[in-house]
């Protein structure tokens, strides 16, 4: 039996996670610890909250005693970790916070792990993981030159999230040099699919598009974003976290870069499409807006390592994510609208008073 700490497991890619292994590893127990600010859901795990090796436990990985106790408590052996503070726009209204969560929680954590596994010196560290997941953009930004980042490119984040996780992924290593804790980092590209919180350009799109609301184009819409299905992601980080090397860094992505402005008008026809509306009619309802401060031109992710060593390649076409993708907001309104009115906030805040 192992106890997996799975942080941030209530947010987009942590509930994907979460599924993932509480069905595929019925030896572990699977402890999603997790704040739920406004990003975190927990009708995002409905399907599974029941499953015995299952538990939630709402907490703030910024509190160290907090954490110490939850480590000795669930006897945790490995550590997942993706809470964070996660939207580019807020890091750049409310950089404290990104450098709070991001930064000390993730030292928070580091500490508590380093000491519970290391209470009996680094014999204790044997058999332990602590996976750090994280973002392409500590990289910062392309030309339009089809190179790509690979593991060994320099870090140069430029906004204030992607500078909080660049220093999150130093203070990980900085475990590994000093005190021998056993890491692993993935860095990936952008996400999509469902359960994605929707100020994030897909869902929020898709949104819009349904409502008939304008859609905000940054500047020309000519940045370009490399795009992975979310499942595909949490299958990466599943491989990692069992094959990853110790103390390496793994680039996960699609090979799969769009435009912006060519990927809201796939959007658009397939939402009109399957709302029976004339394929991109939609397109009227585009509205290019002042670019965003500091906007990375590129981001291109080169996952040759991943798939060479442990064999991991994307299992879905982009064509068919973003179909699935659309298909599942539209078929899902309700739990949108709870979203975006806030009511799923209100229910979990009588469910877990403090
Ligand atoms: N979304 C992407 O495209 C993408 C791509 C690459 C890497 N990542 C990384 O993956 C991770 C997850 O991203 P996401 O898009 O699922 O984020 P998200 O914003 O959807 O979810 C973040 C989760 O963390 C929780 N959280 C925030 N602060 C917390 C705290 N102090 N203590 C405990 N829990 C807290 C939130 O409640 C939420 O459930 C992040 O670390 C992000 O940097 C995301």
């Amino acid at each position: 039996m192992k106890n997996i700490l799975i942080t941030g497991g209530a947010g987009f890619i942590g509930s994907h996670l979460v599924r993932l292994m509480v069905n595929k590893y019925p030896q572990y127990n699977i402890i999603n610890l997790d704040k739920l600010t406004y990003a975190g859901n927990l009708e995002n795990l409905k399907d599974i909250e029941s499953y015995t090796n299952y538990q939630f436990v709402k907490g703030d990985i910024c509190d160290y005693e907090f954490v110490m106790n939850l480590f000795r408590e669930k006897s945790i052996d490995g550590v997942i970790h993706l809470a964070a503070e996660s939207h580019v726009d807020r890091s750049i209204k409310d950089p404290f916070s990104f450098a709070n969560t991001n930064v000390l929680g993730t030292l928070s954590l580091l500490q508590a792990a380093k000491n519970y596994w290391g209470e009996s010196g680094r014999e204790g560290f044997k058999g332990k993981l602590f996976y750090h997941v994280s973002t392409d953009e500590v990289y910062g930004s392309l030309e339009q030159d089809g190179t790509f980042f690979t593991e060994d490119t320099k870090y140069d984040p430029h906004s204030p999230y992607s500078a909080s996780k660049a220093a999150s992924d130093h203070f990980v290593r900085a475990y590994f040099d000093t005190y021998g804790l056993p890491i692993v980092i993935s860095n990936c590209s952008n996400n999509y699919g469902s359960y994605q919180f929707p100020e994030k350009l897909i869902p929020l799109f898709i949104n819009n598009i349904c409502n008939n609301k304008p859609l905000p184009v940054y500047g020309k819409g000519e940045n370009v974003r490399d795009w992975l299905y979310v499942e595909d992601h949490a299958i990466a980080i599943d491989l990692i976290f069992h094959k990853g090397k110790n103390g390496d860094t793994y680039n996960i992505g699609g090979f799969n870069e769009w435009r912006n402005i060519d990927l809201i008008k796939v959007m658009i026809k397939t939402v009109d499409r399957l709302l029976g509306r004339p394929e991109g009619s939609s397109e009227t309802l585009i509205t290019y807006v002042t670019d965003r401060a500091g906007h990375d031109l590129r981001y291109a992710i080169d996952s040759t390592k991943l798939h060479k060593e442990l064999g991991w390649s994307p299992s879905l076409q982009f064509e068919e994510g973003i179909e699935r993708t659309v298909a599942w907001y539209l078929n899902n309104k309700e739990w949108l609208n709870r979203v975006t009115s806030g009511d799923y906030q209100r229910y979990y805040e009588e469910m877990y008073k403090e």
